[in-house]
């Protein structure tokens, strides 16, 4: 009778690891893209096992948050709001005010956050270590026992997969398809001297990975002095990284503060900044005079921003979570 229960139990066992060890996708983890897969909606990974990375960024959603802040441990709220982590790759550093060099950087520093994960790295790797399947894992693809190098590795590989180029915009400028009417309107006006949105937001994931200010930050209610925070310079007071456009429409709300909780909000904003906030400090030179758009210009632009949403992500609220497997993953 024991016997039996022992050979059952080990049999439960075994189903359970050997199910821990098969990505979502069906197939068994065997690459270090797969691992940081599975490690990013892991949640021991925080202090109190209630938060993965993908709690914040949604896959559904882009990889962002649909809320201004987000809820890391224990009920505390992010400081700043969750930005999508597709198209990461070769970006020269991370975060609003670029206190990462590299994606291996980062991605510790999310598991430390006392309002994220709240989890040393120490403890973090110890978890790592107590659990079999990982362990197994770890040795399986790095060849040793599970380390900080080697999760950051791991999770960096995943993300440097998500870049998304499957959009209408795209297929626009293969010359696969037209842009309707209102939607070529809003892009030459997004290149062009009157919305100058293109003088920020340029390159293939429309960012310069350049810092500025576009007045978000008055030293009253709005406090976050972005890059200052790290250089201490007068000079970068209230810029924050421009983030890049692409899936944009999906990950509202906008801005290091979730100001804005659509993109008519954004381009209005954008139109007249004083409308909005009054005294700001340090704005950028190239939005001190309003834009003057009309009506229908605003809509055209909001109309292009919509062509820049990957496929995959096109039916995303309607249809709750899609995957998001990219191929050899
Ligand atoms: C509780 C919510 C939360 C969790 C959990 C979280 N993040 Fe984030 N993430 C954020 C916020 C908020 C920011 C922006 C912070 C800033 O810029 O100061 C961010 C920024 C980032 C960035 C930089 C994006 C950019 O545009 O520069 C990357 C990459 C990232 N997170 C990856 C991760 C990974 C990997 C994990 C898991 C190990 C993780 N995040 C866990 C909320 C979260
Ligand atoms: C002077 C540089 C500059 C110009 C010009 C500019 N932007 Fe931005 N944009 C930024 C920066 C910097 C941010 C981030 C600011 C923040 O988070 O506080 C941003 C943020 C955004 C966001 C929010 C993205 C997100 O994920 O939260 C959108 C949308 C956007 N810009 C669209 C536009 C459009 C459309 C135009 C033209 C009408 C434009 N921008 C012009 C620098 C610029």
């Amino acid at each position: 009778m024991k016997k039996t229960f022992y050979t059952f139990l080990l049999l439960c066992l075994s189903i359970s690891f050997i199910s821990a060890s098969i990505g979502s996708d069906g197939d068994p983890i065997s690459t270090k893209i797969a691992l940081g897969r599975k490690l990013f909606s892991e949640k021991i990974l925080s202090k109190d096992s209630s938060v993965s990375c993908a709690s914040c960024h949604k896959p559904e959603f882009a990889f962002a948050d649909t809320v201004a802040f987000s809820l890391g441990i224990e009920g505390k709220l992010t400081k700043r709001n969750t930005p999508s982590v597709l198209n990461m790759k070769n970006r020269p550093y991370y975060f609003y005010d670029g206190r990462a060099a590299s994606l291996e950087e980062q991605s510790l520093m999310p598991i430390q956050n006392p309002d994220e994960m709240g989890l040393p790295i120490d403890e973090a790797v110890s978890r790592l270590n107590a659990s079999p399947v990982y362990k197994t894992l770890f040795k399986k693809i790095f060849r040793e026992a599970p380390s900080a190098k080697n999760l950051s590795s791991a999770l960096a590989a995943y993300e440097e997969t998500l870049e998304t180029v499957n959009s209408k915009f795209d297929d626009w400028s293969n010359n696969l398809r037209d842009l309707s009417p209102s939607e070529e309107r809003g892009r030459k006006l997004f290149v062009g001297d009157k919305a100058k949105c293109f003088d920020c937001h340029a390159m293939e994931d429309f960012t310069t990975d350049d810092f500025r200010n576009i007045g978000l930050y008055n030293g009253k209610d709005l406090v976050d002095a972005g890059l200052f925070n790290i250089t201490k310079k007068e000079t970068d007071l209230g810029k924050f990284k421009t983030p890049g456009l692409r899936n944009v429409a999906v990950t509202a709300p906008y801005m290091h503060n979730g100001i804005f909780k659509t993109l008519d909000e954004v381009i209005e904003y954008y139109n007249d900044p004083s409308k909005v906030v009054e005294n700001s400090l340090n704005m950028d030179q190239a939005l001190m005079k309003p834009l003057g758009l009309s009506v229908l210009e605003k809509k055209d632009l909001v109309a292009f921003l919509r062509t820049l949403t990957d496929r995959k992500f096109l039916s995303a609220k309607k249809n709750g979570p899609v995957s998001v497997k990219k191929k050899g993953q």
